[in-house]
């Protein structure tokens, strides 16, 4: 990959960014995880959530500028590259090796279009209308009713297990390409870094494909 010295500040805005999306990923993960335990528990995570009130705006408005800035600049240094002949630009490092690292734009603008997909699927209520039930009266949703009839059908599960490979693909090489742009790797530990990396990759995976997988397969139902 070229570098110019420019676009080194802009890849440490996207280390310092991807990393916050990530621990968005692994604590979304977490949360979620509680439906494995069952619908009061789930539910219980979600008013939880919903009763934080401004800090949900707060953190949702650090999380959508996070997911910007990283797009942005991921769009504009691959364009840079892509246009950057070797004669303007000093080789300081070649970061980009195997199929992960040379998708990036590819599985980044797939998760684009995916969390889009989602918003409007879970959090918008737009894709599948029939899917949502009130809980109570104080104008909640039955989150645990959602997942399993927004499960239900083929396309949905579809779309999430080509989302999900392409987070899998994407978490697998950005974890170990922030630690190098944040010089928190070298030589000598970047084999160890690549292996973190992929291991956080895997985890998401198949803890993130497991809820629709549980759903299909009848072992989370209503
Ligand atoms: C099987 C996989 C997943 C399930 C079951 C799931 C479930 C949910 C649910 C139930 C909500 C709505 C919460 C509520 O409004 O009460 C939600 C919101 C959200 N999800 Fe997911 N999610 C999954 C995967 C992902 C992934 C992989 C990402 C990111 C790459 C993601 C990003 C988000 C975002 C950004 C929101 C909006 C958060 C907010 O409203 O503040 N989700 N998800």
């Amino acid at each position: 990959m070229l570098l110019t010295q420019s676009s080194v500040g802009r890849k440490i805005i996207m280390a310092v960014t991807g990393f916050v999306l990530v621990a968005f990923v692994c604590v979304h993960l977490l949360g979620n995880s509680s439906v494995f335990i069952g619908a009061d528990a789930i539910n219980a995570y979600a008013q939880k959530l919903h009763s934080l009130g401004p800090f949900v705006w707060v953190f949702r408005l650090v999380m959508l500028a996070a997911f910007v800035i990283h797009i942005f600049f991921g769009i504009q240094l691959t364009l840079e590259n892509r246009a950057a002949t070797p004669e303007k630009n000093v080789q300081i490092k070649r970061l980009k090796t195997g199929f992960g690292a040379e998708t990036m734009i590819v599985s980044g603008l797939v998760i684009l279009a995916f969390v889009i997909y989602h918003l409007l699927h879970f959090t918008f209520r737009v894709t599948n209308p029939d899917i949502y039930v009130p809980l109570g009266d104080h104008g909640m949703i039955n989150v645990f009713v959602m997942i399993v009839q927004g499960f239900s059908s083929a396309l949905p599960v579809i779309i999430y297990l080509v989302g999900l490979f392409f987070l899998f693909l994407h978490v697998s090489h950005g974890i170990q390409s922030l630690f190098q742009t944040l010089g928190l790797s070298n030589d000598k530990s970047l084999p160890f870094m690549g292996m973190v990396s992929k291991l956080v990759g895997v985890v998401l995976l198949v803890g993130y494909i497991s809820i629709p997988m549980l759903v299909v397969f009848g072992l989370i139902k209503l």
